[in-house]
């Protein structure tokens, strides 16, 4: 293998507009087969990371040997599929953001229509949590012909996006609507694919949910955090571009995919683990409600009710972003919660400068329907020059969007 094809050492491409994007190009038996090599190599040129599936047709076009020297990494294929039940990750562990059907054959557009999952690829793109990106090549009259048309209206409804091929000369003499897209534009259909992603390149460290103060094995002081909005930033994050890590404490709330979570339990935990990735990280965002409290000597196994201490002895929690705080490099930007009551922004205001934060989200814990376990809330961004941002009461997906678009134009 050539030093220079090997995509993780790309110098260049960490600036691109897919720079750390997670794609899986599923090629399949086409004659433009050889044409999705140059997709592989323009995607990599932006900086995403890609790991290539291929049917058994498309491996007779180009061989998987091609794709695995371009990328680094096997080619999934029916002969070496991901082992059952695992998915196959692109890189570092993680799914792929983007998955790209190039080309397309007609055979294959009209499995993923139908949902048959009767190959390697087809049963990989039926699994797919993202929607697809198809890029079709086939014969004009093929593409014209009536079953292809419904099939590409079926899977356009339910939500894929398609990239049109073109008309000109086809390989095999014919002249019409068929050859696929150029990869410039397979690429461009990418990154509009994604969306607004001013995140993108930047890393994410989030703090999520409640922790808990063992006394004993089955006895512990915490709150009411469920961990739903801190998840909801990770979530939003990930969606605008940003590499994140979620340290979270004990919930039930459903991990979003691709992003790294940590689960801790105590506050002790939690710092440990937010320092050992705090220098890596641009963003940091501490939504966890943090235990103030702990047992400074928590009881081994369960402890029988008549052997209770009739009194317990507390101390105070590491006082995390004061910790994270003493240890930030320039350039990062750190953004806390405040869960207050009373004169909500002059406490948070107050906690914003103890704590050496640039952005505070201020939540009205007595407000009715919103915050704690619920699935809404609102909020007052404030930073500490006087300015202030209303974020009327919505869902927290929606909230922790606009809280980071607000520090991605911080950052930027
Ligand atoms: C030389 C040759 C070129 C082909 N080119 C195309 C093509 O461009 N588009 C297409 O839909 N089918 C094409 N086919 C037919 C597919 O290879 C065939 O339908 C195959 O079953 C597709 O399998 P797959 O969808 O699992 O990759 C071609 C077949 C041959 C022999």
């Amino acid at each position: 293998m050539s030093g220079g094809a090997h995509q993780n050492g790309k110098p260049s491409a960490d600036r691109g507009r897919l720079a750390g994007v997670r794609c899986l190009l599923a090629v399949t038996g086409s004659i433009a087969a050889y044409k999705a090599v140059l997709v592989l190599r323009a995607l990599q040129e932006e900086g995403a990371v890609v790991r290539v599936a291929m049917t058994e047709a498309a491996t007779r076009f180009v061989t998987p040997l091609t794709f695995a020297s371009l990328t680094g990494v096997p080619v999934i294929t029916d002969t070496a599929p991901p082992a059952e039940g695992e998915i196959p990750h692109v890189a570092g562990g993680r799914e792929a953001e983007v998955v790209i059907v190039c080309p397309a054959t007609a055979n294959t557009l009209a499995k993923l229509a139908h949902g048959v999952a009767d190959n390697t690829v087809c049963a990989l793109l039926l699994a797919a949590p993202a929607r697809l990106l198809i890029a079709p090549a086939m014969n004009p009259r093929m593409w014209d012909h009536p079953a292809t048309r419904r099939n590409v209206a079926i899977l356009e409804g339910d939500g894929h996006h398609l990239v049109p091929p073109e008309r000109g000369a086809m390989a095999c003499g014919e002249v019409g609507e068929g050859r696929l897209a150029e990869p410039a534009r397979i690429v461009d259909a990418v990154v509009e694919h994604l969306g607004d992603r001013p995140l993108a390149g930047r890393r994410l460290l989030v703090s999520a949910g409640a922790t808990r103060e063992h006394l004993d094995a089955v006895r512990f002081l915490s709150n009411p955090s469920t961990g739903r909005m801190g998840f909801a930033i990770a979530e939003a994050g990930r969606a605008l571009g940003a590499e994140v890590t979620l340290v979270h404490g004990p919930t039930e709330v459903a991990v979003p995919a691709g992003v790294e979570a940590i689960p801790v339990v105590s506050a002790e935990e939690m710092l440990a683990a937010l320092r050992s990735h705090l220098a890596d990280c641009d963003l940091l965002v501490m939504a966890a409600a943090v235990g103030d409290l702990r047992f400074p000597a928590p009881l081994p196994g369960k402890c029988p009710k008549g052997e209770l201490p009739a009194a317990l002895t507390v101390e105070a929690t590491p006082d995390l972003l004061a910790t994270l705080a003493a240890e930030r490099r320039p350039g990062q930007l750190f953004v806390g919660f405040a869960a207050e009551s009373g004169d909500i922004e002059a406490h948070a205001l107050a906690k914003l400068r103890r704590k050496g934060m640039d952005l505070v989200v201020a939540n009205d814990i007595t407000a009715p329907g919103i915050g704690f376990a619920s699935p809404d809330n609102a909020a007052t961004l404030l930073d500490g020059d006087g300015g202030r941002w209303e974020l009327p009461r919505t869902d927290k997906r929606t909230l922790a969007r606009q809280i980071l678009l607000h520090a991605a134009r911080l950052l930027a």
